[in-house]
C-alpha cells in the first residue's frame, strides 16, 4: 500500500528565528484542517542551493525565501515570473514534479491587495503617490503602484542615488525627489507609503513635514512593528485614511499558500491576532 504523500513547505532565511511565517501559515493549515506542514529552516548562504536542489526530493512542495536570500533565490530558479524579474527578488517558490524551481514574488501583490482591503475608496489611476525609501521593499510596491496603474510616484530616499537607479529600472511615470524636499509632494498625492525602516521599534522615526497630508489621502506603512507609526499616527490626526503593514506580509503568503496547499486562504481578523500573538 502506497502511503498519501503530506506536503511540506517552510521559509528559508538567515536567521529564521524572528520570521512570523510558521505562524501563518500554521494558522491556515490547521483553520482550514489540511495535511501538511510549513517549517522554518535556517540556511546558510553557501548552502541555499543544495537546500533548494534537495528539498523537492524530501517532499517539499515549496518554499518562501527571505532576507538574504531573495535575489539569490532568483538565480538560483529554473523559472522566474515577470513580477519576480521586474522587483529582482523572490519570495515565493513553488517545485514542480519534475524538481524544476519557479520562482514568484508576491510582495507587491500583497501590497496592493492590504490597501484595497484598507482603503477600498482608492482608486489607483487618480492620482499620484510619495513614496519612501528605495530597497528592496521599495521594489515590489513600486512594481505594484505601476502594474495597477498609478500615474507618478514621487520617489525619495535619503541616498538619492538608490532612488535614481530605481528611477532608470522603473521608468518615466517615477520621479525622483529630495529627501529634505518630499514633504512639498504631499499635499498633491493620493496615496503616501513608507518603505523604509524608520518608524520601526528601535528606530527614529520617519521625520518629514506632514502638514501637506489631506483629509482625503490614503497612507500606509510597510512596518508593522508597531501598529501605529508615527507617520500613522500623523495621518490618522490630519483625518486621512490608514493602512498598516501587517496586511502585506498576510496578503503576501495568500498565492503560495494556495498553490502548495490546494486552499485559497482568507485574510481575517484571527489571522491577524494569530500573528500578532
Ligand atoms: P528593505 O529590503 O527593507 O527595503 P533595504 O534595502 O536595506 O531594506 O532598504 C532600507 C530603506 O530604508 C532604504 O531606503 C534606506 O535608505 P538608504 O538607501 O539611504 O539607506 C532606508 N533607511 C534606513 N534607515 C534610514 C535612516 N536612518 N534614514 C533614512 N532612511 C533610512
Amino acid at each position: 500500500m502506497t502511503r498519501k504523500k503530506i506536503p511540506l513547505a517552510g521559509v528559508i532565511g538567515h536567521p529564521i528565528a524572528h520570521s512570523k511565517s510558521p505562524q501563518l501559515h500554521g494558522h491556515w493549515l490547521k483553520k482550514y484542517g489540511l495535511a501538511g506542514h510549513y517549517i522554518p529552516m535556517e540556511v546558510a548562504p553557501e548552502d541555499l542551493e543544495a537546500v533548494l536542489r534537495a528539498l523537492p526530493n524530501a517532499g517539499f512542495v515549496g518554499a518562501n525565501v527571505t532576507v538574504p536570500h531573495k535575489e539569490a533565490a532568483l538565480r538560483i530558479a529554473d523559472h522566474v515570473s515577470e513580477r519576480a524579474l521586474v522587483i529582482g527578488a523572490a519570495n515565493t517558490l513553488v517545485f514542480h514534479e519534475d524538481g524544476t524551481i519557479h520562482a514568484d514574488n508576491t510582495d507587491g501583490y500583497g501590497f496592493m491587495e492590504n490597501l484595497r482591503s484598507g482603503a477600498p475608496h482608492w482608486v489607483p489611476s487618480d492620482g499620484p503617490a510619495v513614496v519612501f525609501g528605495a530597497g528592496g521593499a521599495a521594489r515590489a510596491v513600486l512594481q505594484g503602484l505601476l502594474e495597477a496603474g498609478v500615474p507618478r510616484i514621487f520617489l525619495t530616499n535619503r541616498t538619492r542615488t538608490r532612488a535614481d537607479q530605481l528611477q532608470d529600472e522603473f521608468g518615466d511615470r517615477i520621479t525622483v525627489v529630495d529627501w529634505v524636499q518630499a514633504g512639498n509632494f504631499i499635499d498633491e498625492a493620493e496615496l503616501v507609503v513608507n518603505t523604509t525602516s524608520l518608524g520601526m521599534q528601535g528606530q527614529p522615526e520617519l521625520r518629514v513635514p506632514l502638514d501637506g497630508l489631506q483629509p482625503g489621502t490614503v497612507v500606509t506603512d510597510l512596518v508593522y512593528a508597531p501598529l501605529q507609526t508615527n507617520l500613522l499616527q500623523a495621518a490618522d490626526d490630519a483625518g486621512c485614511t490608514t493602512v498598516d503593514g501587517l496586511g502585506m506580509l498576510l496578503h503576501q503568503a495568500v498565492p503560495g499558500f494556495e498553490r502548495w496547499f490546494g486552499t485559497r486562504p482568507e485574510v481575517t481578523d484571527d489571522l491577524r491576532a494569530a500573528v500578532l500573538g
